[in-house]
């Protein structure tokens, strides 16, 4: 059994299967932790700290830990409520729409949650309008022990920790007064890969070389204030390289993560498929 938490959203770019390279490079004896994009929550669930902000500008996801904060457990028998309430299961395509239907009507959170155990990949997506869009995952989706084993995990997490919930622009941070015991981690959408949350078509902004550029001027203010940070990030993906990036980053300290490789074995040989992801900090890792 893994010794790190996993988010009970399948989240797209969750670090969760790297988190034994990047928590053991975290300083110890962290103040404020700032889990500055924060997604699934792998990371920030898995850190020991006085006081964590998770922040993602996407608010239903802000949303959901907060409620799955404040509920506890008793959200389990909910959740089997609803799921007799529309007869879910990997087949019922019926009623994974009446429920996807009525969550885009009414916003309840807990809908969200089980409409991302039934979905395609269990993804969570929205259109432009913030509804929900994602397909049946037909015959492969659905809520299982799994699922529960790691929400179970989660929420017991958020409820013994000091955890504030932000949904801002992560910009915000110029706002917060943070200073030498506090640790920043920042791993934002990657300008040179696609996942969805990066196309600015979800009702949220996009990412492009505009916030990347704010992006690191805020990680060097916080390196004039002393304040500690640590960036995810590829530096090569799929024959693509992120020039400024590697430019910024010879400031800092590196420390190569893995190398990951696109699927096939013709590329699997083939260098320029390779991924290589990064962590970047302003001290020694
Ligand atoms: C790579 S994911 C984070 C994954 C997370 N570390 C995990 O392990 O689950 C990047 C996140 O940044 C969020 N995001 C994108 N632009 C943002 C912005 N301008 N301000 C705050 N969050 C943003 C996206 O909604 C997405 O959830």
């Amino acid at each position: 059994m893994s010794k790190y938490i996993k988010s009970p959203l399948n989240y797209t770019g969750g670090k969760y299967k790297i988190l034994g390279d990047i928590l053991p490079c975290f300083p110890i004896n962290i103040g404020t932790f700032v889990d500055l994009f924060g997604g699934g929550f792998n990371v920030g669930v898995n850190v020991e700290a006085d006081k964590i902000i998770y922040n993602d500008h996407n608010v239903f996801l802000s949303q959901m830990f907060e409620y799955f904060k404040q509920k506890g457990l008793i959200i389990i028998d909910d959740i089997y409520s609803r799921i007799a309430k529309y007869n879910l299961s990997e087949e019922n395509t019926e009623g994974y729409l009446e429920l996807r239907k009525n969550y885009n009507k009414n916003k309840d959170i807990l809908d969200l949650f089980i409409l991302t155990c039934y979905s395609f990949n269990h993804q969570i997506r929205f259109n432009s309008h913030h509804e929900f869009n994602t397909p049946f995952g037909k015959n492969r989706s659905a809520y299982n022990k799994k699922i529960e084993e790691n929400l179970i995990h989660f929420i017991d997490s958020l409820q013994n920790e000091n955890i504030e919930f932000y949904s801002k622009d992560f910009t915000f941070l110029y706002d917060l007064d943070l200073g030498a015991k506090d640790f920043v981690y920042a791993d934002p959408p990657y300008l040179i890969s696609n996942a969805s949350y990066n196309d600015g078509k979800r009702g949220f902004k996009n990412w492009g070389v505009k916030e990347e550029t704010q992006l690191l001027e805020l990680l060097d203010y916080l390196n004039k204030k002393d304040v500690n940070f640590a960036l995810s990030n590829v530096l090569t993906h799929k024959g693509m390289t992120n020039d400024t990036l590697i430019k910024w980053s010879k400031k800092y300290h590196i420390k190569y993560i893995e190398k990951t490789y696109s699927n096939s074995s013709y590329q699997r040989k083939n260098k320029d498929k390779e991924t290589q992801e990064v962590l970047i900090c302003n001290y020694k890792p």
